[in-house]
């Protein structure tokens, strides 16, 4: 497996790939990875000839208080877990390879607007903009994102599709720990009592499943998994949705496929939870 540092490198290898009329697909991180990033490494893997991960803490997508600083880093491991998993290149750029003095971003109207686009209000474009960049820079074509990340899946397939970019977009499955929590880089911020706490978002998330019915109120899904979480003293509720499942918007009735998802505090965490449902 290699490792490159900056565009040219990625830009020169992918091109030898090209020559030889390999199928190359992407999966977009930024780094600490554990099994839901490994699914993706792997899928991309069984669905390509070649496989580039990029490895990059998008100083873009995090707001002023935010906790870019403090975001975990391990890269020799993810160098291992990617290698394992059958990447073929990691790029690893330092952010001054990445951003030189910006003035053009990617943004997206409404589906930014909610959920976490109402704590996060630069976020998405943030990782618009990277995602972008990573498209132009690997040319891959497939791309490979998580349901982890509800929001974010369905803002790229948009982007995608308004910007032409011809990239087969593939959403993967949550991979949750043996309790049920989703896995995520931040879960190392937990304290052993707020690990515990944090089961409080996959609980609701499977009461939410057991209620919600086509032809059904949100409001009735909703106040069946704020109850569990409201219950839970180190939980604070930033956000639980009911929304329509392309464009992010909120729904009273779910008479169309919906998007069911949260974020909860955890203390000082921010967690993000979900699910969805199809109406047949
Ligand atoms: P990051 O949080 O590192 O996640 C990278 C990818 O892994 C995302 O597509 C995310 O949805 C997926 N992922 C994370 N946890 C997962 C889980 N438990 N199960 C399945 N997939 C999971 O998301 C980002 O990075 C960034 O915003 C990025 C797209 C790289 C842009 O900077």
């Amino acid at each position: 497996m290699k490792t490159a540092n900056t565009v040219n490198e990625v830009r020169s290898i992918v091109r030898e790939w090209k020559k030889q009329g390999l199928s190359v697909g992407l999966v977009p991180t930024m780094g600490f990875l554990h099994e839901g990033h490994a699914s993706l490494i792997k899928r991309a893997h069984e669905e390509n000839d070649r496989v580039v991960v990029s490895d990059f803490v998008n100083p873009t997508q995090f707001g002023p208080n935010e906790d870019l600083e403090s975001y975990p880093r391990d890269f020799e491991r993810d160098c291992r877990l990617s290698e394992e998993m059958g990447a073929d290149l990691v790029f690893h750029p330092e952010p001054s390879e990445m951003y030189h003095d910006p003035h053009t971003y990617v943004t997206i109207d409404t589906l930014s607007e909610t959920l976490c686009g109402v704590t996060r209000p630069i976020h998405f474009r943030g990782v618009c903009t990277v995602v972008s960049k990573l498209f132009n820079i690997v040319t891959p074509d497939r791309a490979y994102f998580g349901q982890k990340d509800a929001q974010q899946l369905a803002i790229i397939r948009k982007m995608v599709l308004d910007m032409n970019y011809g990239i087969e977009i593939v959403g993967c499955p949550i991979i949750r720990e043996e309790d049920g929590l989703a896995k995520s880089s931040r879960n190392t911020y937990l304290s052993e009592e707020e690990r515990k706490a944090a089961l409080c978002l996959s609980r609701a998330v499977k009461k939410g499943q057991e209620v919600i019915s086509a032809g059904c109120s949100s409001e009735s899904v909703l106040s069946a998994m704020k109850k569990i979480i409201e219950a839970e003293p180190l939980a604070k509720i930033d956000y639980v949705s009911v929304v329509d499942a392309l464009d992010m918007q909120p729904v009273d009735k779910v008479e169309k496929d919906v998007l069911v998802a949260m974020a909860v505090y955890i203390g000082k965490t921010r967690l993000i939870d979900n699910f969805s449902f199809e109406v047949a």
